[in-house]
């Protein structure tokens, strides 16, 4: 459904194309509703996710008693209309519009990437145009490379679905149209890194104006394989296609007209855990360590299948599974539907992208969830979404997006949440425990300890009044807080009472999956298996463990999202060692493939139980979501107690937050040579003074028990005394990295 969609009054009209009556809502657009019908209408600007750009003409039809042809993109279809999508004069017209499309647009179809699903080829040929009479001047424009993606001036049509999508998706607004006749081109408005921007512009690109540079001349489109999956890296679980040929990945696609990636999904594909066979002694010593483990350590970075594969081994051997990211957002989960009684938050991603209004707290999300924040850029553009930022660091790729950043001292969350929810719930009729927990807050004693003003909330709440469709996107740096419990029911009473979209995103991988499906222990002992984490014995993906696993391109399963739902991922390389499953059969269970298990998810935390080659994996004409299944929402027990406002334990100084750069979130994105980056320890001039550091200067410092050697640099547009840590470059040390993400470090000079 397109985004115009959304303003629908929701009364049932009838109309008539081409003769056949077409029922459907007040609100919608004439194509929106011929797709709803399987009734053609050719566009070539035309982009489902984007508001209509407007600019071909090619999609043209007749409304009887209206004079002219209008334009079915934009215009909203009435009650009686009788329309006629194609008719001589029609399709002259068209005719005439793809000759000018076609004016001076160079014959390379025998070299150019986008042959065989080219539009304009497409077009040409439906439109019979067997000559072409109009010429202009041609031009010098040469072949400009912004790095991922290759830009040609020289066939570009000018469509400006590329910049829609920089602007209305991604938000970064990298791309913009330069007017100048036939000098007309698209600019590239940030040179540095903007995988995601270019990798959606390359894709919705419907010529060969935008291709991706790696994959230039590389192959023909048709020789592909197309292997349809969902993307593993964030928790997102977006959509997207393996375009496949002689077991190499080349590109990775995704139902652009619906569905959007960022560029770890789309560029982050080379991280399969190649040349490995079966190693038999490993795997015997595999399942010994097994056997006698005390402890299972497990990045999130697994399927649901494997998850249910670990919690029958505790079930059988008593072993405690430790994933400690999931462990903590399922005890916020936990305590967050103790408020609300359900298992999980209400919020949706479409609810966000359709709100007025949007808080952001604990996140940078920017970095951390890359298809939330598009979600939260749509209702910026498309609704003039306020946007409230909340964090101890200014996210200056936000700006296009915030409209008010409310910065907080690290470690302030509890009290952040406690004046976000007293502002919110002052004039909301609520139970008369949560007015006394309201009223006992010292507003002064808070308001001073985080450093929000209360001029700042005033502010917010001033701009929320009369606006309706609040959402609240909740993120990781509350889930490993010491106070996470008590946060998580301070803010489920925004879902419960006020009626807030909330989104609490999962703070890494499959964690949602994982926290779901798992009884997860707190503290490992004794003997220890890591899987894809360091440990006493350790499986890995990473092809540095003492068995090799295969990586999550290289498996088959499902993946909890986001966006609660379970979705299936398909195997795109092959793998020839042992995988978890062999090991749990050698432990007396007993399934041919780990995807039997997909039918035995468990049931009483929503899952289905399908068998996982029947589930969907597609988006239908009008972009309908049928991927695997929505999880069923299941009722948890209510405990709506909320203890006081705990002290502040102080938390100045020079602090490091754990954050991976935009598009790393593991391991296993770290070793994609596309996302290939050097990880710095980042900070202000401020934070180099604090710590008496130079740019370039060598350090270390411990968190969690994993010691970090970085280079430190000196980031001029980053203010105050938090630096940025990454631990996405850390291996199989990187998911031990789990404790609340502020730290106060002591940071070492290398050397000195
Ligand atoms: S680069 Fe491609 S998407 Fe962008 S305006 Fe040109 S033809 Fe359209
Ligand atoms: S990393 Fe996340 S947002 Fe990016 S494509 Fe993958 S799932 Fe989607
Ligand atoms: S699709 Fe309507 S003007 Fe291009």
């Amino acid at each position: 459904m397109s985004v115009h969609n959304s303003i629908n009054t929701g009364k049932e009209i009838t109309l008539t194309i081409d003769g056949k009556t077409c029922k459907s809502t007040f609100g919608k657009t004439i194509i929106d509703i011929a797709r709803e019908n399987d009734i053609y209408i050719p566009t070539m600007c035309y982009l489902t996710k984007v508001k209509p750009i407007a600019s071909c003409r090619m999609c043209i039809v007749d409304v009887e008693g209206v004079e002219g042809a209008i334009l079915s993109c934009q215009e909203k279809a009435t009650d009686g209309a009788v329309i006629t999508t194609n008719n001589a004069q029609l399709h002259q017209e068209r005719q005439n519009i793809m000759k000018l499309y076609n004016v001076n647009h160079p014959l390379e179809c025998g070299v150019c990437d986008k042959s065989g699903e080219c539009d304009l080829q497409n077009k040409t040929m439906e439109f019979d145009l067997e000559e072409q009479p109009f010429t202009a001047r041609d031009q010098h424009r040469p072949v400009e490379n912004w790095g991922h993606v290759s830009y040609d001036p020289a066939l570009c049509i000018m469509c400006e679905k590329c910049v829609r999508v920089s602007t209305e998706i991604t938000g970064d607004e990298a791309l913009q149209l330069k007017f100048g006749g036939y000098s007309s081109t698209i600019v590239n408005t940030k040179k540095e890194k903007n995988y995601a921007s270019l990798g959606e512009a390359a894709a919705v690109c419907p010529v060969g104006a935008l291709v991706d540079t790696n994959f230039k001349y590389s192959t023909n489109a048709w020789e592909l394989e197309k292997i349809p999956s969902a993307c593993p890296h964030c928790g997102g679980g977006c959509q997207m296609t393996y375009e496949v040929k002689h077991d190499k990945i080349y590109r990775m696609t995704n139902n652009f007209e619906f569905t959007s990636l960022c560029g770890a999904g789309r560029y982050g594909f080379d991280y399969d855990n190649k040349n490995v066979s079966k190693d038999a002694k490993a795997f015997k010593a595999a399942v010994e360590a097994v056997k006698n483990a005390d402890s299972i350590l497990f990045a999130p970075q697994i399927t649901n299948e494997e998850a249910l594969i670990l919690q029958k081994i505790k079930e059988q051997t008593g072993v405690k599974l430790i994933s400690s990211e999931a462990r903590a957002y399922q005890k916020f989960m936990q305590a967050y539907g103790e408020v609300t009684g359900k298992q999980l938050y209400s919020g949706t991603l479409k609810a966000i992208s359709e709100s007025k209004a949007v808080i952001v707290l604990g996140s940078k999300i920017n970095d951390d969830s890359p298809t939330v924040k598009y979600h939260i850029n749509m209702a910026s553009k498309w609704h003039s979404a306020r946007v409230a930022y909340m964090h101890p660091l200014e996210d200056l790729e936000m700006k296009n997006i915030v409209t008010q950043f409310i910065k907080y001292e690290a470690g302030s969350e509890e009290g952040v949440a406690a004046l976000l929810v007293e502002m919110l719930l002052r004039e909301v009729d609520v139970p008369d425990t949560v007015k006394a927990f309201m009223a006992d807050l010292d507003i002064g004693n808070l308001s001073a300890e985080s450093n929000v003003g209360e001029e700042e909330l005033e502010m917010l709440r001033k701009s929320l009044i009369k606006k309706s469709g609040f959402s609240l996107v909740v993120g990781s740096d509350l889930y490993a807080h010491p106070r996470a419990a008590q946060i998580a029911k301070i803010l489920a009473l925004l879902e419960k009472y006020a009626d807030f979209n909330v989104v609490c995103v999962p703070p890494a991988g499959n964690a949602m999956g994982v926290a779901l499906i798992c009884d997860l222990d707190d503290e490992a002992t004794g003997k220890t298996v890591g899987y894809n984490v360091a440990a006493d014995f350790t499986l890995s993906a990473l092809g540095d463990g003492d068995l090799d696993m295969p990586a999550l391109n290289q498996q088959e399963g499902t993946l909890t999202t986001n966006d609660k739902r379970v979705v299936p991922m398909n195997v795109a390389l092959p793998y020839g060692g042992y995988v978890l499953n062999d090991i749990a059969n050698a432990l007396g269970f007993n399934a041919e493939y780990t995807i039997e298990y997909t039918k035995a998810l468990p049931s009483g935390k929503g899952f289905e139980s399908q068998e996982f080659d029947s589930l969907p994996d597609y988006f239908d004409t009008v972009g309908t979501e049928h991927r695997g299944y929505l999880l069923a929402k299941c009722e948890t027990a209510l405990n709506e107690t909320l203890e006081e406002v705990a002290e502040l334990d102080g938390f100045d100084g020079a602090i490091v937050y754990q954050c991976n750069p935009k598009e790393q979130f593991s391991a296993f994105t770290a070793i994609c040579e596309p996302l290939a980056e050097e990880a710095f320890l980042l900070g202000s001039q401020q934070f180099a003074t604090v710590t008496k550091l130079s740019d370039g200067e060598s350090v270390s410092f411990t968190v969690d028990g994993v010691t970090f050697k970085r280079v430190f640099k000196i980031d001029t547009s980053m203010k105050g005394t938090i630096a940025l840590n990454p631990s996405y470059d850390m291996g199989l040390s990187a998911p031990l990295v789990s404790s609340y993400r502020f730290s106060r470090v002591e940071i070492q000079k290398v050397g000195s």
